[in-house]
């Protein structure tokens, strides 16, 4: 590997300040800590932010370019953090602001960026001006800062429209007075009115505070979910999840979000060293994502379209040029994700069986994500290859959705069990106190300990692909891949200097070897006669 300069404008200098501006978003690779599930401090059992900065060096090793931390703001934890009581304070089973400061510091000075979650679609119902809103009662201008109407029916008593909340069952609660008030997520998390200035002005304000601690960037939240259609219309359907990814709807990516977009772009872009913003906005398609990305809105947002794909050959490489072909006219770069703390870990979706783990299959999927051009989304414990834990019992489940059981996805706390740092211990190194979900006793094999240095394993795989991403001149930057002919199920394509071989057929397959092997999801055989790809397996070549 040593034809390769290392370059050195990836890792920032060590400073106290905000990282140089490099351009470095284009292709970031950006790690997602839950922090409540990532490393706990102080032995309670949750994760914190002291945790959280013990294991910056293991990031840092890791090769990732910047952190996205989801929230740790304060809040009575209904949607373990989405729901948002004060967004200046962190909920003290996160620490303090002077921890979030050191954290900031320590990143930075180890050359990672910090980016925070911002959720302006909705507070918390114990955030001080939904409180006031109540108390106020029907008819007061502080009840306007969210959706207050009386509802329907001869008394009142039908929900003002059938809108269906995303965690299950209608989206409006009757408050005490008789009024009703809105919420796509959990009664808990009531929705902003975006046409409000109060809410506009306060965001910006926020957005400022957290700039001044130095973060890098936010993840904006169910940021298609702003704005609502005017008049609030029925949409004359039930089962609207279905209509989710397929349909706009009016209350998910109206047009109007993008006004505010453009007011924070001109914020971030008074502030040095490229800060950036990435939008959660699930779109029908990546046409329609590609518009949170004009020049003048938000920097990045997350391909849930590449995220949805089968392991399947033909899809794979449809969605690919898609994503690449909407993000071209823009000029953003386009992103890739395989897991989040929302979805079913990769290991165990991309088998096609929710009780099923494909470990070989999640190494050989994410040797492709990070292969190609763009910025790509690693969460906490893919790097380790975990698979979804699809028997939590129910009474140590906290996930809303669960409890609203018509929800899409009432089994998010499966992807959300703290990760393991060593073989034995106390929750496998989590921290001293045990853990909030319990761990299956196979993680400790999995663990961060037991992985290191052992060269067959997917930490030691996503340590050396993290490497090589950075000293390849031009892996992960560009706007396309150019594919080459290949057996059905195979995909094989080129960068400058650098060819993916990828095997999605479950059984081997004999190519010719395009070049010197570079890293390999697997073992590879290679022969005067080409190079035998067992079944699930990606590989990396120098040509
Ligand atoms: C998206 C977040 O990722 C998810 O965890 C949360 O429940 C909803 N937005 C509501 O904030």
């Amino acid at each position: 590997m040593t034809q390769y300069l290392a370059d050195s404008t990836r890792h920032p200098h060590a400073s106290d300040q905000p990282v140089a501006a490099t351009d470095w978003w284009r292709d970031a690779v950006i790690y997602q800590v839950y922090p409540r599930s990532f490393a706990d401090g102080n032995g309670d059992g949750m994760g914190d932010i002291p945790g959280v900065r013990e294991r910056l060096p293991y990031l840092r090793d890791l090769g990732v370019d910047a952190v996205w931390l989801s929230p740790f703001y304060a809040s009575p934890q209904a949607d373990a953090g989405y729901d948002v009581a004060d967004y200046r304070a962190i909920d003290p089973m996160f620490g303090t602001l002077h921890d979030a400061d050191g954290l900031i510091r320590d990143a930075h000075r180890l050359g990672l960026r910090i980016i925070v979650d911002l959720v302006p679609n909705h507070s918390s119902d114990q955030h001080e001006w939904f409180k006031q809103a109540l108390r106020e009662g029907p008819g007061s201008p502080l009840r306007q800062r969210y959706h207050f109407r009386p509802g329907k029916g001869e008394n009142g008593e039908l929900p003002p429209n059938d809108w269906e909340s995303i965690f299950g069952g209608p989206s409006w609660t009757r408050t005490e007075d008789g009024e009703w008030y809105l919420h796509l997520f959990a009664p808990e998390q009531p929705d902003f009115n975006w046409e409000h200035p109060a809410v506009q002005d306060e965001f910006r304000s926020i957005l400022r505070f957290w700039l001044d601690m130095g973060v890098d960037g936010f993840r904006i939240d169910v940021a298609h979910g702003l704005v609502k259609a005017d008049g609030l219309p029925d949409i004359g359907a039930h089962e609207q999840l279905k209509l989710l990814g397929n349909d706009v709807l009016p209350f998910f990516d109206q047009d109007g979000v993008h006004e505010v977009y453009r007011s924070w772009r001109r914020i971030l872009d008074e502030y040095d060293g490229e800060r950036i913003a990435v939008a959660e906005a699930w779109t029908p398609t990546v046409e329609r994502t590609a518009n949170y990305v004009r020049a003048d809105e938000l920097h990045q947002a997350f391909n849930f379209q590449y995220l949805g794909t089968k392991w399947d050959a033909t899809e794979l490489r449809e969605v690919i040029d898609r994503s690449l072909d909407a993000m071209r006219p823009v000029a953003a770069p386009t992103t890739w994700v395989l897991s989040n703390h929302d979805v079913v870990r990769h290991a165990t979706r991309l088998s096609g069986d929710e009780n099923s783990y494909d470990p070989h299959r999640a190494r050989a999927a994410s040797l492709l994500m990070l292969a190609l051009p763009g910025s790509a989304y690693v969460y906490q414990g893919e790097e380790l290859g975990l698979p979804e834990v699809t028997d939590l019992p129910d009474e140590v489940r906290q996930d809303p959705a669960f409890f609203r059981a018509a929800g899409q996805d009432g089994f998010r706390d499966g992807c959300r069990v703290p990760i393991p740092w060593t073989a034995e211990g106390s929750s496998y190194g989590f921290g001293s106190g045990g853990s909030w979900l319990p761990q299956p006793a196979s993680w400790a094999g999995l663990s961060v300990e037991a992985q290191t240095a052992d060269p067959a394993s997917t930490l030691e795989l996503y340590r050396a692909a993290l490497r090589l991403r950075r000293e390849l001149p031009g892996l992960g930057a560009g706007e396309s891949v150019q594919w080459q002919d290949a057996p059905e199920g195979v995909l094989v394509f080129r960068r400058p200097g650098f060819v993916c071989t990828v095997n999605t057929t479950g059984a081997p397959v004999t190519l010719p070897a395009p070049g010197t092997v570079l890293l390999s999801s697997a073992p590879v055989e290679v022969t005067a006669d080409g190079v035998v790809l067992p079944s699930d397996t990606t590989v990396w070549w120098a040509v």
